[in-house]
């Protein structure tokens, strides 16, 4: 039996001081002083190996930017165990040929993973052949990098409804595409960096969430509104959580620590949509993860290389990595009391292992599978682009002094990454 000796452990909701047994990809044993083949973990802290809902591994034809070998291994040296897919990649998933295809790409995967089906407009009768394949279904109300989309609300409900059918979450980029256009239109002749904030406004959020919340009333099918970036669009989703509709919702660090400043100062690198807001839905964002009107947080890993974002501001790709940053800047609110342990637990592994059925994971107790990771709350070192595992070689971070880090990542039993080396590993496709 390997031993995880001498960590403090979360579990059951509280940290207790306990050695972890783990034969083969499960965790047996969460007691004091057991024997076995040792690995010190003295002075850790055990979490739950992280899970992320919404990255972007590219690969196809954009493996200059992430494949799933780079990806995942980024991943890892961030504390996640499992990644959820998304689904814009250059050809986009919206066929079962191209699930399959994207399903063997994955296999370079060192972590644990789902993929995610595109709903467009060819596809909503043929749901069911690809449900049992997937971890969930995407839905882009509006345009962004990649060109799917379905914005026509006809589609939109119909999409609502045919996911219900399969059961799955349907998972949604909320933004209103009239809105978009409009803004756009009247901000076309600005150059500056503030422009992208202002051709996609606050209020294309909210008008799309409240839409996407009527579908979900309607329809019945388990809703998730994925990177939400306002105060307004909080408010909404608030008020419909009160009615019991079947809704969950992320936001992602880019929301919890960047605003329109740091646009303005940083330019593409700190380009993505939904764009940052106001230091207003900053302090909401944070506020709506502490009483859990935000169930998760996600990281929207969008990785695009230093020479495209170096591109004229206009054109450069909106997008930017986070994966492997996550669980350092979480960590570090949790020393500065910004954050509880408790509630980066829940929204990092436990919610999102619920909502989206991953069995057996995103809680350590015993039967469960050996997903964890080990942090040294104590580590303080500044975020550099030289540490960065990512294949887009940058970070947004860079130059943050954090303090809180992961030490050591186990995926199914597996060391995967120790003190800043990472290790080969076969992922699982959790919906294989
Ligand atoms: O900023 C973004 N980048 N938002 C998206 O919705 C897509 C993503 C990407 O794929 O680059
Ligand atoms: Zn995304």
């Amino acid at each position: 039996m390997k031993i995880l000796k001498g960590a403090t452990v979360f579990t059951n909701n509280t940290l207790k001081k306990r050695d972890i047994g783990i034969v083969g990809q499960k965790i047996v044993k969460i007691e004091k002083d057991l024997t076995g083949d040792e690995i010190d973990c003295t002075g850790l802290l055990i979490l739950p190996g992280a899970i992320d809902i919404h990255v972007h591994f590219r690969d196809f034809s954009e493996k200059h930017k992430e494949d799933w070998y780079s990806g995942s291994r980024a991943a890892a040296k961030g504390g996640t165990t499992t990644v959820l897919d998304m689904v814009n990649n250059s050809s986009p998933v919206t066929t079962y040929e191209r699930l399959m295809k994207k399903k063997r790409l994955a296999k370079k995967s060192i972590i644990n993973y789902g993929l995610y089906f595109g709903l467009g407009h060819e596809n909503l009768d043929s749901l069911d052949k690809v449900a049992k394949k997937v971890c969930g279904f995407k839905l882009h109300m509006c345009k962004t990098t990649g060109d799917l989309l379905l914005t026509d609300p006809a589609l939109q409900k119909k999409a609502f409804k045919a996911v219900k059918k399969t059961k799955k979450p349907i998972v949604i980029h909320a933004e209103d595409q009239k809105t978009l256009d409009n803004a756009a239109n009247i901000h076309r002749k600005r150059t500056d960096h503030l422009a992208h904030a202002d051709s996609r406004p606050r209020l294309a959020e909210s008008k799309a969430v409240s839409y996407a919340i009527t579908c979900a009333k309607q329809s019945g099918a388990k809703t998730h509104l994925t990177h939400i970036s306002t105060r307004l669009a909080l408010t909404r989703i608030r008020k419909a959580k009160q009615t019991g509709i079947d809704l969950t919702c992320d936001t992602t660090p880019t929301y919890m620590y960047f605003t329109r400043d740091n646009l303005e100062k940083m330019g593409a690198y700190c380009k993505m949509n939904p764009p940052v807001r106001t230091k207003e839905d900053l302090d909401s964002v944070w506020e709506s993860v502490k009483y859990g009107i935000i169930d998760i947080i996600s990281t929207d890993h969008a990785p695009h290389t230093i020479e495209e974002k170096n591109n004229d501001f206009k054109t450069a790709p909106a997008g930017i990595p986070g994966v492997e940053m996550r669980l350092p800047l979480l960590l570090n609110a949790v020393n500065n009391n910004r954050l509880s342990l408790e509630t980066l637990v829940k929204t990092c592994c436990t919610t999102p292992a619920r909502r989206f059925n991953l069995k057996g994971r995103g809680e350590i107790k015993t039967g469960n599978y050996a997903d964890l990771v080990a942090v040294n709350m104590d580590l303080r070192k500044e975020v550099t682009r030289q540490d960065q595992v990512t294949k887009c070689g940058w970070s947004p971070y860079e130059g943050m002094s954090l303090k809180g880090w992961p030490i050591k990542t186990f995926v199914n039993g597996n060391l995967v990454y120790n003190f800043g080396k990472l290790y080969h590993n076969q992922g699982k496709d959790l919906f294989e």
